[in-house]
């Protein structure tokens, strides 16, 4: 399930909300501007709020969790209607608990590659992306590692984007230099939806292209 959602929209918008009034205008805006499939991070009160709201009130979107750090958050999120979790690492827990159909663990060195990998999950968080050496670390990683997969994440802007996408281990990259705070805190949902657009011009994506049809998960094996 997430491999197909990856692949079919290859941009995931990284959204933190103080507000859940601001989840279904932003969702909206996302949307129209081509982005389809959104990760809404656990940092703030907002989050299970949003998650609820955008699953109930804009069809077009799959709507996944965002830094589920322990299995109990995993499970908050799929009370709340999410239909993918991601991490920024991948405790012991998380690993047993969370179903690699759904969960996108996040690894920075090979033997986090290979730990998740044992333990099920081909399709991985590389993060921070940028920090880490980005596409050259990929590059690298791909020879002994072939099977596994990527969502990049983590200083991946407009200008990188594409490099990451032209790497074949690479599904899609993550990102929240089109939802910026001031924008969500300003409602400037057309400026948003502009950014969205030009995202998806720039990774060629298909614009306004949703997932087909409604996407049911859980997030726990
Ligand atoms: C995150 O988890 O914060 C994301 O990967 C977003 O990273 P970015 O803000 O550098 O795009």
């Amino acid at each position: 399930m997430l491999e197909a959602l990856l692949r079919h929209q290859k941009i995931v918008p990284v959204i933190t909300l103080d507000r859940v009034e601001d989840a279904v205008p932003l969702a909206e805006a996302l949307s129209s501007g081509g982005l389809n499939v959104l990760e809404v991070t656990f940092r703030t009160d907002a989050a299970a709020g949003a998650i609820q709201s955008i699953r109930d009130q804009v069809p077009a979107v799959t709507v996944g969790a965002g830094t589920v750090l322990t299995p109990t958050v995993l499970r908050a999120a799929e009370t709340a209607g999410a239909t993918f979790f991601v991490s920024p690492g991948a405790t012991d827990a998380l690993l047993s608990a969370a179903d690699p159909s759904s969960f996108l663990p996040g690894v920075a060195t090979l033997s986090e590659m290979m730990r998740a990998f044992d333990a099920g999950f081909r399709i991985q968080k590389f993060f921070p992306a940028e920090a880490l050496g980005g596409t050259n670390f990929l590059k690298s990683v791909s020879a002994p590692l072939p099977q596994l997969q990527f969502c990049a994440t983590g200083g991946i802007h407009e200008g990188n984007l594409a490099d990451y996408l032209a790497l074949p281990s690479v599904l899609a990259i993550g990102g929240s230099w089109m939802v910026p705070a001031g924008l969500i805190r300003t409602g400037d949902w057309d400026e948003i939806t502009r950014l969205a657009r030009r995202a998806c011009s720039l990774a060629q994506v298909d614009l306004g292209s949703p997932v087909d049809g409604p996407v049911q998960a859980t997030g726990s094996r």
